[in-house]
Formats: C-alpha cells, sequence, structure tokens
C-alpha cells in the first residue's frame, strides 16, 4: 500500500468515496507559506461538478485544516486536512457488489484486498480522493505563483473537438495561463469549448461519456531542476499524474510526434539574448535529460472516456465466478476531463515543490 509521494515535500492520501472524510497530509512545507481559504476554495470549484455536463453529485467540499497551519501560515509541521462525504449514495452502489462494472477497479480492488475494501462508490479508487490532492496542490501553488512559478492546463481536444494550442512562449502564453486558471471549462478557444461541451452532452444523452487530452505549461522555472535518473522532471511528473484515476497517456513536448521528425527539427536550436540563455522553439518541453532549461514546461495528458455509461455491459460477478450483464445506477460525469484539470495542476505543484525543495532546501518555496 503506497499512498505517499515526495522526497522533500509529501503527499499523502487517504479516505474512500463513501467514507466519513477524503484527506491529505502534507509534509517537508516551509513554514510561513500563506493558507488563504478563499484561494483553497476556488481551486475546489474548478473540481467540483457543475452544469449539465458534470454528475449529479454535488458536495461542497468544505476544506477542515487539522494540523500545520497558525495564524493563516503554515507551521512547517505536518498539514493535515480532511473534506467531509456528505452527499454519498450508497444504495446505488450496495446490490451490485460482485459484479466488475468495466474500466472500473472493482475486480482488481477485490483480488488485492482480498474483499476487505471499501467498495461503495469505488471506495478508495474514486474520483473523490482527488478532492485533498486539489486542497493540498492550492496550498503548494500559491506558493509557486509567490515565487513566480504559473501552472496552467486548457482540454487540447475533447468530443473529437480541437481547442488551439499554447502561445509559444513571453507574455502571451502568461496570459493564456492566466485566463485558464479562472475557468471551470479550460479552453483558450471559446467556440471550441461550446463545441466540446455539445459533444459531451450528446455523449450523455446516447448513455456514453467521452475522454480527450489535456494540455499544461508552466513558466517561471529556474533551469536546472531534475534529479536524473529516477528523479527527472519527466519521471516525477509522469509517476503523479498516472496516479490520477482515468489518466491513461502523458507526453513532454512533441512526445510521440518525435517519431515522425528528423533530428534537425526535432533539436531546439540554443540562443543567448542579453545574458539569458533560451530555446529558439521548446518541441523538447523545457526539459534536457531529465533538468528543465528554462523554457516553459510542456506536457499533455490523457483522459480516458468516464468508465460508468448507463448501458448494458458485459461483465462477471467475481463473488461466483460467472458471466453476467451490468446496468449501472448512479450519477456519473459524461466526461472528467475539465474535472481533472486542476487534478493534473495540482499534482504538478506538487513535483515541482519537491523538487525546488530538494534542490534549495525547505525554504526554498518561501518566496521570500
Ligand atoms: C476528477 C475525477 C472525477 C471522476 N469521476 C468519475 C465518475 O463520476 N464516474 C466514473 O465512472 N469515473 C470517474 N472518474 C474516473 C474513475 O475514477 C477511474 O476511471 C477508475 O477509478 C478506474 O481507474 P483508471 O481509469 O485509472 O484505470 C473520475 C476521475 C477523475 C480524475
Amino acid at each position: 500500500m503506497k499512498n505517499t509521494f515526495g522526497t522533500a515535500v509529501s503527499l499523502t492520501l487517504f479516505g474512500e468515496s463513501h467514507g466519513p472524510a477524503v484527506g491529505a497530509v502534507l509534509d517537508g512545507l516551509a513554514p510561513g507559506l500563506d493558507v488563504d481559504e478563499d484561494y483553497i476554495a476556488h481551486k475546489m470549484d474548478l473540481r467540483r461538478a457543475a452544469g449539465a455536463i458534470s454528475t449529479g453529485r454535488r458536495e461542497p467540499d468544505e476544506v477542515e485544516i487539522l494540523s500545520g497551519v497558525f495564524n493563516g501560515k503554515t507551521t512547517g509541521t505536518p498539514l493535515c486536512l480532511a473534506i467531509r462525504n456528505r452527499a454519498q449514495n450508497s444504495g446505488d452502489y450496495a446490490d451490485n457488489y460482485g459484479l466488475a462494472r468495466p474500466g472500473h477497479a472493482d475486480y482488481t480492488g477485490f483480488v488485492k484486498y482480498h474483499g476487505f475494501e471499501d467498495h461503495r462508490g469505488g471506495g478508495h479508487f474514486s474520483g473523490r480522493l482527488t478532492a485533498p490532492v486539489v486542497a493540498a496542490g492550492a496550498i503548494l501553488t500559491a506558493a509557486l505563483e509567490k515565487r513566480g512559478v504559473a501552472i496552467g492546463s486548457h482540454i487540447l481536444r475533447c468530443g473529437g473537438v480541437s481547442d488551439r494550442p499554447f502561445s509559444a512562449a513571453g507574455t502571451e502564453l502568461t496570459n493564456d495561463l492566466r485566463r485558464l486558471n479562472a475557468m471551470d471549462f479550460a479552453v483558450l478557444d471559446p467556440d471550441a469549448g461550446a463545441a466540446m461541451k455539445a459533444a459531451i452532452l450528446k455523449a450523455a444523452e446516447e448513455k456514453d461519456s467521452v475522454g480527450g487530452v489535456m494540455e499544461t505549461a508552466v513558466t517561471g522555472l529556474p533551469a536546472g531542476l531534475g534529479e536524473p535518473w529516477f528523479d527527472s522532471v519527466e519521471s516525477l511528473l509522469s509517476h503523479l499524474l498516472f496516479s490520477v484515476p482515468a489518466v491513461k497517456g502523458v507526453e513532454f513536448g512533441d512526445g510521440f510526434g518525435f517519431a515522425d521528425l528528423k533530428g534537425s527539427k526535432a533539436n531546439d536550436p540554443f540562443v543567448t539574448e542579453n545574458g539569458t540563455i533560451r530555446t529558439k522553439t521548446n518541441r523538447n518541453g523545457g526539459v534536457n535529460g531529465g533538468i528543465t532549461n528554462g523554457m516553459p514546461l510542456l506536457f499533455r495528458t490523457a483522459v480516458k472516456p468516464t468508465p460508468s455509461i448507463f448501458r448494458k455491459q458485459e461483465t462477471v460477478d467475481f463473488l461466483k465466478n460467472e458471466n453476467a450483464e451490468i446496468e449501472m445506477k448512479g450519477r456519473h460525469d459524461p466526461a472528467v476531463i475539465h474535472r481533472a484539470r486542476v487534478v493534473v495542476d495540482s499534482l504538478t505543484a506538487l513535483a515541482l515543490a519537491d523538487l525546488l525543495t530538494v534542490r534549495y532546501g525547505t525554504d526554498a518555496l518561501r518566496g521570500d
């Protein structure tokens, strides 16, 4: 069982979807970081279900901080936060135990935990566990922002519709990130956003679901972050991103697109301007040899279609070892990508806070 990640700054997750609460412990934080409850609530809103394209399970998501904060600042000791589950409806799941929901962890969880798992609503595997990730991420994101590091993601593709890619760099990219952080459906082109929402609603009408690809950019990072081999920037980030339920692919820079490029196009030429070294293009996504090169960090995350769909599906009853059919009840999003993006931003903040603290020490995040 491993629910902790991080070397210098670590995050531990606990809880189940239909238990009393979900929560997190952040350890290794610098003392004196701002803990702004309004900012945390704003980030929680970005993850929360809203409107017709989201699940009917509407949780208030009030974050209760139990330790590690005094007078609105971190103390430097473990910060424990909890979010009570209030809108769970376990009746939706009671009749179906033993029927493996396709695309979910019911069968694998049963095999691993020998039937002792709290299976209700996906238990510990539920998307609900991303709520404390976002609460913890908000504290780290605020600290990084104060230090000049900005993180933002948009839905690059969803339901067969594409958004425009990020602006290359500089103030245009900073403006893109600023705008995205205020949006609950994060797209750079509003027309593409409207078409994506229509595709999500259409999938819901057809008792189906859609996935997509998210694109993330980070600006303001110093060159020199990353610990090769095994704690390279790409290794840490992909470890964290693949922990997010429904994430099935991660690529940095041109990623799989490198397969079709010649070296002469794949390399980013270096230049120095006014004493600052940068690259003219950024196909490598701001990372060389697992270490940041000072250019914006760029990566994409593929999110699968929501596994809970309301069609009849083939499955097994793993308690009886018999073939069966399942028709789901409950409340589910026809897409989760719009809610996953603040989770991706939060785990990006964890990876970067950890790498900065490993390199510069505990006080690196203080920004003063
Ligand atoms: C923010 C978020 C919310 C999610 N909500 C749902 C949901 O309402 N219904 C559902 O079937 N899956 C939902 N998921 C995805 C499942 O939790 C996930 O696909 C499942 O646990 C199996 O894990 P895997 O896809 O990583 O293999 C959500 C994921 C995230 C990131």
